[in-house]
């Protein structure tokens, strides 16, 4: 099964949003013939009505089964209430094949502090629960801090009891976005991907837009990164879920950032 986990496409008519690289990015992502796309937040900037027409629009172009959650961003100005008249609930299970998707609104009203809550974490175990031999989850904040991307903001409030369910119920992996800077790492046998942003302006150094591939197979899950200006694809993580190994580029970390 393919994912691509595409991120803050930041849909405005302001500054925020590159419809170029926008165009660019949909190009390459209906190439790759993924099963299903997970879109991990802010599809806007400022929640505002016109910009969740535009970013209806501009998704109504990427071919495949969409699937997503709200942003920090797409919550303001009263978007919160424009979101599920838009794109369908803000959270949910979503079952597909052999897997089980568990898509959470981390977001508040107003706020950019991230926020699960007991009844979100009773759906990670809900879809747990649901013995499908894969279950992924997916949300907007990040749940640990993201290098590169600046000093520590807006980190789920309560990560510590979010990550303890996932780590308890062995989620192999988590989809997240909201820093705009791609990143991955495996805690004992769950792995956590950031992605980075779709076509949002602001990128951070050399980190430019990018957006994920994830392959999953009975044994293992291996994550691409696709650079979109560059149209280039970067094999970033091969994490073995047999023996638990995780072979770990980390993202052009070692390259100029
Ligand atoms: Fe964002
Ligand atoms: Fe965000």
């Amino acid at each position: 099964m393919r994912i691509a986990h595409i991120s803050d496409i930041h849909c405005n008519f302001g500054s925020d949003f590159n419809e170029k690289m926008f165009d660019r990015a949909v190009k390459l992502l209906n190439k790759i013939g993924a099963d299903l796309i997970f879109v991990s937040g802010d599809l806007t900037t400022e929640g505002l009505l016109t910009e969740y027409e535009l970013a209806k629009e501009k998704l109504k172009k990427i071919t495949g089964e969409i699937i997503l959650v709200p942003g920090n961003h797409d919550e303001r100005n009263l978007g919160y209430k424009l979101f599920p008249e838009f794109f369908g609930e803000s959270s949910f299970i979503h079952t597909y094949k052999d897997l089980s998707f568990v898509g959470l609104s981390s977001s508040e009203p107003d706020k950019d502090d991230g926020r699960l809550g007991r009844e979100r974490h009773k759906l990670i175990e809900e879809g747990a629960s649901l013995e499908k031999p894969l279950t992924v989850v997916g949300f907007h904040h990040h749940l640990i801090p993201v290098p590169n991307s600046g000093r520590e903001k807006n980190i789920i409030e309560d990560a510590g009891e979010t990550l303890d369910i996932i780590l308890k119920n062995e989620i192999p992996l988590v989809l997240m976005g909201h820093r705009h800077v791609p990143y991955g790492v495996k805690i004992h046998k769950t792995l956590l991907v950031n992605a980075g942003t779709f076509s949002c302006n602001r990128t951070r150094a050399h980190f430019g837009n990018t957006f994920n591939i994830i392959d999953i197979k009975s044994d293992s899950i291996t994550v691409t990164m696709v650079d979109i200006p560059k149209q280039k694809q970067e094999k970033t993580i091969q994490f073995n879920l047999n023996d638990g190994r995780c072979v770990n580029r980390n993202y052009n970390t070692n390259e100029k950032i």
